[in-house]
């Protein structure tokens, strides 16, 4: 049977920081971040909670929201670049915490394109029958790697996570197609130094609008669709003018495309299951609908799926 997505949940930090609150701490203004990148606002957690209790809040979530319970999970992929420590891993911590028994766990390192990769390596393992319901979580505490001296990062990230269940659908539902890819090589244009994010802009924003663009076209044709198939594009929200980037590739008009950038800013391996979560709470996505999801990141990696809504 295919894999699709049976429940899902966000965690979002109360603390809000508006641009205007930024100007404050540094030399930018609202003008500059709004023109340039489409965030006016993010969110930043407290001291208290670290990475494993956002992935906590949404897991729990979404793991009601599918109908089930910890114990019927039977593995645990969390995506994210910045986990509590560097081991255990945010999902033993997770699974222990969900008393979801001993399945497997792990952390996927694939940086904003990480929920693109648990989303396929948990396919792999509910179309093989091994495995019948994997969590996911998509999660990024990069506040505590954010150098807020640097203006050039700073006013681009966020703090969020959300999780799905993925489980067996039935037959034309699901994930009906995916790429993934990686290019090492790009790996020193966006990479933590021993403290803080650093960052090659313009050559990211490059890869970023080709890759997003490519990966977008070739898992719609890999699915046989075309175009006008298409409901719905969630691109990862890294920056409005990338995402229109692959938006006008793809050749789709502005209303299909899901837009949460302004509200949370970048927040990496959440932000395609934080704008899904945030479609569906508002009503937008409908059973059966189309989705086409998109991301990229540091590594460089890149990863892209079509999806058709529902169970
Ligand atoms: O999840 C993946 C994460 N990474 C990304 O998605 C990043 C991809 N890259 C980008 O989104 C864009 O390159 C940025 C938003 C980071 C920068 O936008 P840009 O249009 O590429 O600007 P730039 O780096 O070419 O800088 C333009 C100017 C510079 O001033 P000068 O040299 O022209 O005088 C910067 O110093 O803007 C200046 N600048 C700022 N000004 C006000 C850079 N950051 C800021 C700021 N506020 N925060």
């Amino acid at each position: 049977m295919p894999a699709g997505i049976l429940g899902i949940g966000k965690f979002i930090p109360e603390r809000v920081l508006t641009n205007f609150d930024l100007e404050k701490m540094m030399d930018t203004s609202d003008e500059w971040i709004r023109t340039r990148t489409g965030i006016e606002e993010r969110r930043i957690t407290d001291d208290q909670t670290n990475t494993s209790d956002m992935a906590y809040g949404a897991a729990k979530k979404a793991i009601e929201n599918a109908r089930l319970s910890a114990t019927d999970i039977d593995m645990i992929l969390v995506a994210t670049v910045t986990p509590d420590q560097p081991f255990p891993s945010v999902a033993c911590m997770l699974q222990d915490r969900l008393g979801a028994g001993h399945v497997p766990s792990m952390d996927i390192s694939a940086a904003c394109a990480g929920f693109m990769y648990g989303m396929v390596t948990a396919k792999q393992f509910i179309e093989s029958g091994t495995y019948k319901h994997v969590l996911i979580v998509g999660v990024e505490k990069l506040s505590k790697i954010t150098n807020w001296d640097d203006r050039s990062t700073a006013v681009l990230f966020g703090d969020a996570a959300a999780a799905v269940v993925m489980g067996p659908v039935s037959e034309g539902k699901g994930i009906l197609s995916f790429e993934l890819g990686a290019d090492g090589s790009g790996g020193k244009n966006l990479y933590q130094d021993e403290k803080f994010i650093k960052m090659n802009g313009r050559e990211v924003f490059k890869f970023a609008v080709r890759q997003m663009g490519e990966s977008a076209v070739n898992v719609v044709e890999k699915a046989g669709l075309k175009k006008e198939d298409i409901d719905f594009l969630i691109p990862h929200q890294a920056n409005i003018r990338i995402m229109e980037a692959s938006r006008e590739r793809l050749g789709i008009p502005e209303d299909k495309m899901i837009k949460t950038i302004q509200k949370y800013g970048n927040t990496s391996a959440s932000s395609i299951p934080l704008a899904l979560a945030d479609a569906l709470e508002e009503g937008i996505i409908q059973d059966g609908n189309l989705i086409v999801m998109v991301g990229f990141g540091g590594g460089l990696t890149w990863g892209a799926l079509t999806l058709r809504w529902g169970k």
